[in-house]
This record gives C-alpha cells, structure tokens and sequence, in this order.
C-alpha cells in the first residue's frame, strides 16, 4: 500500500498539504496517511480531527518521513529533510529550483522523484492541481484587505448628511491571478481602480473587472512565452514609470503583483514614485518575496517610507491559512490521484505511479530516479540536455483567458453581499 506522510511544517508557516476532506479521499483510494503531530494546528485542524478521517499521527518527523512513500508538504525542504526522505521516495512541494539548486542536487543524489508545485503547466487541464494560482488568488484578496485595513480611509463613495467621500484609488500592477483578484476585491469594495501589465491580453481581463486599463504607449513590448511576462526594455520600464507617476500621485493603495519568470522581481515603484505619494497611502508588494516590485520594500516588513506604508509580507497566503491549506491541500491531492494508475489493462486494481505520459508530471518533475529531469533546471546546473524523448518546455502553454474569469466568478457574489466596513475590520 502506498503510504503519504504530510510534517509539520517551519516554524511561521500555518498552511498544512492536507486537511481532514483530503486525507478521507486519499484514504478511500487505497493510500494510507501518516500525519506528524500538530501539522494542522496553523490552519486550526487538531491531530484528533485527522485521526477521526482514519490518519495515523507520528510524533516522530525522521522516522515518519523514512517510512514514507510520497510526501506531501509546502514549504521547500531543507537539505536536512532531503536527508530523512528514503531513497526512491517522492516530494511534492513548492520548490523553486532555480533558487535552490543545492537542495535539487540533494534529491536527485538520494534518487527522489521531486514534483515541484511551482513548475506546474498553466493549461487549462492542470488548472485543479495548480497551486500558484489557488494561493496568489488568495494572496491577491487579502493585499487588497490589508491595505483597506492600514489606510486611514474608507474605500467606497459615501453620500451622507455632513458631506460626500469620494471612493479610495487603487493601482494595481501586474494582472495576472492575485493581480485579477485584487481587482475584483478593490472593485466589491468600492475603490476606483486602474491596472496595468505588459501582457496585452490582460487588458481586456482587467476591463472585464471593471478597471481602467493603463497601457505604456509607443515603445516595443517583449512577449513571453507560456504566457508569462518577459523582462522588457529599459525604454519600456521608463514609459512605464512616466505612465504610472500620474497614476500614483492620485493613489491610495497601490497592490504591486509584477513577476517574470526565473528573475528577481522587476522594479515598478521607484523612491522618486513613493516620494510623490500622498501621505498615508499605502503600497502592498506582493513580490516581496521574491525580491520586491517597490524599490523601498523590507522583504517581511512592514516599514514607513515618506508617510507611505509599504508592507512586505513574503508570505500572504499563510494569513488565510484556513482556506489556503484547503486549496493547497486539495491541489496536492488531485496530483496523488491522478498518478493512481491501473496495475495492468484489465485489472481494477490501482497502484501510485508517476508516468511522462502525463504532460503535468512531465512538466513539473525536477529529478526522477537520479536524473534531473527538467529542462531549464538542467541548464541551470550546467548539465548537458537531456537525450530523447524531450521532456515538455519549462514554462508551459498558458491560457490566459481562465483566469480572469474566475477572479470575476468570484467576485460576482461578494458583489452583492460585501459590506465594505466590515471587511476593515
Ligand atoms: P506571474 O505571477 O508570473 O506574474 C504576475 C503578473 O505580473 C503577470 O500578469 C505579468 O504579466 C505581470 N508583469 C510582469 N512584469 C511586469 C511589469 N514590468 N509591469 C507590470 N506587470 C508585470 O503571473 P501568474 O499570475 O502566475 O500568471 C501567469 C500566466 O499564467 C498568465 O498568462 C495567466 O493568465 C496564466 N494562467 C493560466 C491558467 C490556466 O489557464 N490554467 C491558470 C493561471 C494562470
């Protein structure tokens, strides 16, 4: 029988890879579930509550983890915990490889089979597995919360008695998934809100939530691939500051999302923009992590730069990790199912196999059976590529189009039912 280990994870994490819904139907599938103590307690999930779905509990992270056939976490691994996974075993988790070779270097030496949720193919097919998106979406909510909560405003147009308020004015930079949902958040609130991303296709995505679009004018756009952003060109960051210095002087709260594949995080608010702010506006850079968008931003900081607050949290979706847990976990339990395969044609039986058959395995698999298996990966560790059959591109085909509508589907019933004061609190 397969056995799944989820840790617990580092300390400052509150997601856990799996919830009590998830580890029932992982179990209903023939797999059994080992859970180390008090993994659920940062998404208020007690070890009694994984142990009525049928989990075992292990106090004991080395010898639950040496046991384990796959295991299931988010945070990426320490070479330390590398070290504790048996040999042949599988990982799922985020990994991002390019930052951390040394730990691809571990897995592969111990022969794992390493399945990074940060490489998963944005194809409309792979959309339940994909974690990026499950959790910007919800980091792209909470931005927008969090900057309603430090503004000393409210973000709606009020007519009263003693006066009108005018509505609060957002920018948000970067309409991808978190980008989209902050628009739609921002929007529900009742926030004007203007939005801007070099990818063309966004701005129809972007109009569609109700925000006025922002287009840099008369300089060449670089096109990505997988429908990702690429790094654009010094005179295109110019345009794009000059565009976006009249929008800022007007803003309340800007939500900065900017990323580019395999780079630090380009930079989209200058000192010079933040100095030109309003005093007690308020930036939210989604891509602290990652380096920052805002040239000013304390990765894991919140910090006050000429009367603006910048808050740099590198981790958002952990401040909602009830739901973030139940997302990621599903997202990691939809890939262990789908890799639950017939042991022969006409058998019922079914057995975990990961196969290159599956263009999302193949896509986010780092190492398998002690080769690095991912392309962009292998370049980076300056090894030869790879002989026949190809493994899929590094960036994979995206389709653009689906995010935008589920930021929207979202967004259409708060519409109806948010009461903008509240959601402050
Ligand atoms: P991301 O997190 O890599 O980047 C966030 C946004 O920043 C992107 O929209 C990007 O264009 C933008 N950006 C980059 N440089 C910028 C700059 N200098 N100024 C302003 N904005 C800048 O993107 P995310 O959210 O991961 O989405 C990546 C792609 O995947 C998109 O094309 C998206 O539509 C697609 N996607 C497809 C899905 C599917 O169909 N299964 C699911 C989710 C995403």
């Amino acid at each position: 029988m397969t056995s799944i280990f989820v840790p617990r994870e580092p300390d400052g994490e509150l997601r856990c890879a799996a919830t009590p819904d998830t580890i029932k139907r992982l179990i209903k599938d023939g797999l059994a579930v080992t859970v180390e103590a008090g993994a659920g307690q940062g998404s208020h999930i007690s070890d009694e509550q994984f142990k009525a779905v049928g989990a075992s509990i292990e106090t004991d992270r080395a010898a639950g983890m040496a046991k384990a056939d796959i295991i299931l976490q988010i945070a990426v691994p320490t070479i330390e915990q590398v070290g504790q996974i048996r040999e042949g075993g599988s990982l799922i988790s985020f990994l991002w490889s390019f930052e951390h070779l040394d730990v691809v270097k571990a897995l592969n030496e111990r022969k794992i089979s390493a399945f990074a949720m940060d490489a998963i193919p944005r194809t409309t097919r792979a959309q339940k597995d994909d974690a990026l998106s499950s959790q910007a979406n919800l980091a792209g909510y909470k931005a927008v919360v969090a900057a309603a909560y430090h503004l000393n405003k409210i973000l709606p147009m009020m007519m009263t008695p003693a006066g009108t308020i005018k509505p609060a004015r957002f920018v948000i930079i970067g309409v991808g998934v978190a980008g989209l949902q902050a628009i739609a958040t921002a929007k529900r609130l009742g926030a004007i809100v203007e939005a801007t991303d070099p990818r063309p296709e966004t701005k129809e995505q972007a109009e569609s939530l109700g925000a006025k679009f922002l287009q840099v004018q008369g300089v060449e756009v670089k096109q990505g691939t997988g429908g990702y952003a690429a790094e654009q060109t010094d005179e295109y960051k110019k345009a794009q500051a000059a565009m976006l210095a009249e929008a800022f002087k007007n803003a309340d709260a800007i939500i900065t999302t900017a990323l580019i594949p395999y780079k630090k995080a380009p930079v989209t608010i200058t000192e010079d923009h933040v100095k030109s702010m309003r005093a007690g506006s308020v930036i939210v850079d989604l891509a602290a992590e990652r380096g920052g968008n805002c040239a000013l931003t304390e990765p894991g900081k919140v910090v006050e730069k000429h009367g603006v607050t910048i808050l740099g949290e590198t981790n958002w979706p952990r401040s909602v990790s009830v739901n973030a847990s139940d997302m990621y976990a599903k997202n990691v339990m939809n890939i262990v199912q789908d890799s639950m395969l017939k042991v022969s044609k006409d058998s019922k039986e079914k057995a975990f196999k990961w196969t290159y058959e599956d263009d999302i395995v193949n896509g986010a698999m780092i190492c398998h059976e002690g080769e690095v298996h991912h392309p962009k990966v292998r370049e980076l560790m300056g090894l030869p590529p790879l002989a026949k059959p190809e493994p899929a591109p590094a960036a994979p085909a995206a389709a653009p189009a689906a995010a935008a509508p589920a930021a929207a589907a979202t967004a259409a019933p708060a519409a109806t039912e948010t009461k903008p004061a509240e959601a402050q609190k």
